[in-house]
């Protein structure tokens, strides 16, 4: 009698469970199926673009190297006008040298408000003159100063990348917000995976970058009423260019390490600053900068370009979903993940 209702009760506890694993996949494929429709309809969203690329007059910061480089010279190809700013005179004869006659570089120092102005005064007069409105801005110049453990690291240097990656990219947004704002176009602002996560060892970057990521959604909500006019963050994963060759990199480590206070030299010792030099010499960056590019053209010509440009697979495949998790999880992965130093000299010795 107990075997059979035993029996009973068992069958019907695996034809509910049967039931819930029917449900649980039904669930599972309505689920992806959505998903796929939804990628679907955003991609073809995304399609149209804005034409007239002979009319469109747009500002590019800091164009000597990199991104900015390959942006105004694609720019350039299309057929648009550019205000191309270089920080040195060296840029600003190589861009005349390299580009048609459509762009148009000068010196802008986004870290120094004189600068900026006097940009917005050569823009204006150009755009007068013309009969145009000004259709983007670019914000693209950026450093990245002050690399190593947080305390080889001053508080200098976190002013520094500041000036540059976040006051100078505010203070250039700002001044030509209103021209931006008649003509209904575009700021694109280049931020980074540094800006949504954290991997130690550049600090003031990545603080630079959070803060970058801030201002950047205000604004994007902000500007909303402003139909037509529309904010882009770009956040590209790790690519080779100046700022992560391994001559930028190596000089900055060497620097924090040989300005770093003698106690503190002596708390890590000379073995923790060659095996931490030598492990971020090997990281290896992507060498398709047209990834980012192609970011920077949907930006600034699709007709409804995306709010935020996840560029590359490390960052669309690793470092997005890390932002995700719990931060157990986060800073274990990072850990396992990334090069794991040896111990401080001072450490060593207790042990
Ligand atoms: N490479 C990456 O993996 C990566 C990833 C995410 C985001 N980013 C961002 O992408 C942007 C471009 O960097 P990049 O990788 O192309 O490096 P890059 O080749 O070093 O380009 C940076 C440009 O910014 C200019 N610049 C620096 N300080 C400036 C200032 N005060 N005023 C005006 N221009 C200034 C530099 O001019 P000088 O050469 O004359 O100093 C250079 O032309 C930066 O905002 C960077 O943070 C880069």
């Amino acid at each position: 009698m107990v075997w059979i209702k035993l029996k009973e009760l068992l069958t019907s506890n695996m034809e509910s469970i049967g039931g819930m694993n029917s449900t649980l996949v039904k669930v599972l494929a309505g689920s992806a199926g959505l998903y796929v429709v939804y990628k679907l309809c955003d991609g073809l969203l995304r399609l149209p673009r804005i034409g007239r690329y002979s009319d469109r007059y747009i500002l590019v910061t800091g164009c000597g190297s990199g991104f900015g480089l390959e942006l105004v010279k694609r720019l350039d190809s299309l057929g648009c006008h550019v205000f191309a700013g270089c920080r040195t005179e060296s840029s600003v004869a190589q861009l005349t040298n390299c580009c048609s006659d459509r762009v148009m570089p000068f010196l802008m120092d986004v870290a120094k408000p004189n600068s900026i102005r006097k940009a917005l005064l050569i823009v204006s007069n150009k755009l007068s003159e013309d009969g145009k409105e000004l259709w983007a801005v670019v914000n693209n110049a950026g450093t990245g100063l002050g690399a190593g453990p947080l305390e080889w690291i001053t508080i200098d240097d976190y002013r520094a990348s500041n000036a540059v990656n976040l006051y100078g990219m505010i203070d250039v947004t700002m001044t030509f917000l209103p021209l931006i704002k008649k003509s209904r176009g575009r700021v694109v602002i280049m931020s980074s995976m540094a800006g949504r996560i954290v991997i130690p060892g550049t600090c003031p970057y990545y603080v630079s970058k959070h803060g970058t990521e801030a201002f950047s959604d205000e604004l994007r909500r902000s500007m909303r009423p402003y139909s037509g006019l529309k904010v882009s963050i770009i956040e590209p994963g790790n690519y080779l260019s100046n700022l992560t060759s391994g001559t930028n990199i190596g000089a900055n480590i060497d620097r924090s390490w040989n300005e770093a206070p003698a106690e503190i030299r002596q708390e890590f010792g000379e073995h923790y600053y060659k095996s931490v030099r030598e492990a971020r010499l090997k990281r290896n960056p992507s060498k398709r900068i047209s990834d980012v590019t192609n970011a920077y053209e949907h930006a600034i010509f699709g007709r409804y370009p995306r709010p935020r440009y996840v560029v590359g697979r490390d960052a669309q495949i690793v470092l997005r979903p890390l932002t995700w998790l719990p931060e157990w999880l986060a800073d274990w992965l990072i850990e396992k993940m990334t090069f794991k130093p040896p111990l401080p000299a001072a450490l060593m010795l207790t042990s």
